[in-house]
């Protein structure tokens, strides 16, 4: 029994390891979404080229699926990049007739390119249950999910790919305090159906999230730096105490405290879209590149900080960049038509650090130019808490969070050469730093819900060494 013990401890230890290289290498959890309403659109090649030399490792195609966009479905083939598909809110009635439109959907965008590209996810319409369209679009909005699901599980695809759909915020009726998020009354029965059958099938629930519109209903200069995750005093939730550093955990987390709320607990969360315009038109406040890029690119390190949201600790958020090109054909204001990462010809418009050379902690290369915000610190940084501004609980948190993740905290417990002296803070910095220190010493190894920096001066003291490099 020991040896039959210690044979699966061993494997599971592998699986673990694994993990890590994995995770460290490919970042599963950053999506992009790709329209195509522009003038010049990339080769389904280019664009499948262009991701390839990206940390993101799924796309979601917007809009119904037409033969441009099988062309690029069968471009992802054999690829390690995850597709999600779907069916735009004009095609919800049609699905919804029957089993016949519904398998024939499955028919010509699933099946003749299933396995090989990786599809994973088929979303029903987008936003439907807050469009201007008409009422009947929502009764037939489980219905066509429905068939989907019977004409996947007909394919013997029914546990493969995950059929849901897309909200957008304004399904709350409230999200601030993120603990009193609340769908609105006049949707909580659609979603109660929608959910009980998306649980039944292991379906995420999918939500459009952009702190840029939070910003541009009240664009104060506090309300753009928590944001953009830029240093700010923080809001603090009065209901549990927990204080929120950006808009986009105290988004996400009012979804979750939605769903918690009608006894959807563990439903998965997705960020269908979030992004930030770099353009503006003429009267808009918020769109810029320097905005742009500081959303984007602080929001992916905030992903790969792993620390997940407050209410829901250690857990990435899966989360698709909205959107990969430009897409200057789309009405409104020119901020709808910056939001892309890239131009037409591949070249970025900004810097957001989703290059594979620019993040890469596992083989940094010093040749590459990388950028500023996520390039591995080189020995000689110690990771500490904040001078100012954070509470014993929340080094409490770090502790915790640091000391579960697979660190040596022995130095700090009673009789280590780092008991003493016995505070919060002390024992905070120590574990703090030995984390960023073992994880490959990454700026955004070193967050701590923005409550650590990064210090040339040496916390270490007596025999209690704190390590670098
Ligand atoms: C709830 O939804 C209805 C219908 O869309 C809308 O008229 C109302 O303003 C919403 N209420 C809140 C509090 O958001």
């Amino acid at each position: 029994m020991a040896a039959f013990m210690q044979k699966y401890s061993l494997i599971f230890l592998v699986l673990l390891l694994l993990q890590n290289v994995y995770s460290a290498n490919s970042q599963p959890y950053i999506g992009v979404n790709y329209g195509n309403l522009a003038d010049s659109i990339p080769q389904p090649g280019d664009i499948v080229n262009l991701l390839k030399t990206t940390t993101i490792t799924k796309v979601r195609l917007l809009g119904s699926v037409d033969q441009s966009m099988n062309a690029l479905i069968k471009a992802f083939a054999d690829t390690n990049i995850e597709l999600v598909i779907g069916l735009d809110n004009t095609e919800i009635h049609w699905a919804a007739t029957g089993p016949d439109a519904a398998s024939q959907w499955v028919n010509s965008n699933v099946m003749p390119y299933y396995p090989a590209s990786n599809i994973i996810i088929i979303t029903v319409g987008d936003e439907v249950l807050t469009s201007e369209g008409e009422d009947d679009d929502i009764s037939a909005l489980l219905p066509a999910m429905q068939n989907i699901q019977n004409a996947l599980n007909t394919a013997s695809l029914g546990e493969k790919i995950k059929v849901t759909t897309v909200h957008s915020m304004d399904v709350l009726s409230q999200f601030s305090p993120p603990s009193s998020g609340a769908f609105n009354l006049s949707f909580v029965d659609t979603m109660k159906a929608l959910l009980q059958f998306q649980t039944a099938h292991g379906s995420p629930f999918m939500i459009n999230a952009y702190p840029f519109y939070a910003y541009k209903s009240d664009p104060k200069p506090e309300t753009l730096s928590f944001c953009l995750f830029q240093p700010n005093s923080g809001q603090v939730d009065s209901r549990n105490n927990i204080k929120y550093m950006n808009m986009f955990d105290v988004q996400v987390d009012a979804v979750r405290s939605a769903l918690n709320a009608i006894g959807y607990k563990d439903i998965e969360i997705i960020v269908a879209q979030t992004g930030w315009p770099y353009q503006n038109g003429p009267n808009e406040v918020g769109p810029s590149l320097d905005n742009a890029k500081a959303y984007v690119g602080n929001l992916i390190n905030h992903l790969r900080s792993n620390l997940g949201t407050p209410l829901m600790p250690g857990k990435t958020i899966d989360t698709y960049i909205y959107e990969l090109y430009d897409e200057d054909q789309k009405l409104g204001p020119s901020s709808e038509q910056s939001f892309g990462l890239f131009r037409g010809d591949g070249s970025p418009n900004y810097d957001a650090g989703l290059f594979k050379s620019s993040q890469n902690p596992m083989t940094p290369s010093p040749t590459t130019p990388a950028s500023p915000t996520t390039q591995p610190k080189p020995a000689g940084l110690w990771c500490v808490p904040k001078p100012a501004g954070v509470s014993e609980a929340q080094l409490q948190e770090n502790i915790k969070f640091a000391c579960t993740r697979g660190i040596d905290c022995s130095p700090i417990q009673k009789g280590g050469a780092c008991f003493e002296p016995n505070t919060i803070e002390s024992h905070a910095t120590y574990v703090m730093n030995l984390y960023y220190q073992v994880n490959g010493r990454n700026p955004w190894r070193c967050d701590f819900y923005h409550t650590a920096t990064l210090t040339t001066i040496n916390p270490s003291y007596n025999g209690c060494n704190y390590p670098s490099g």
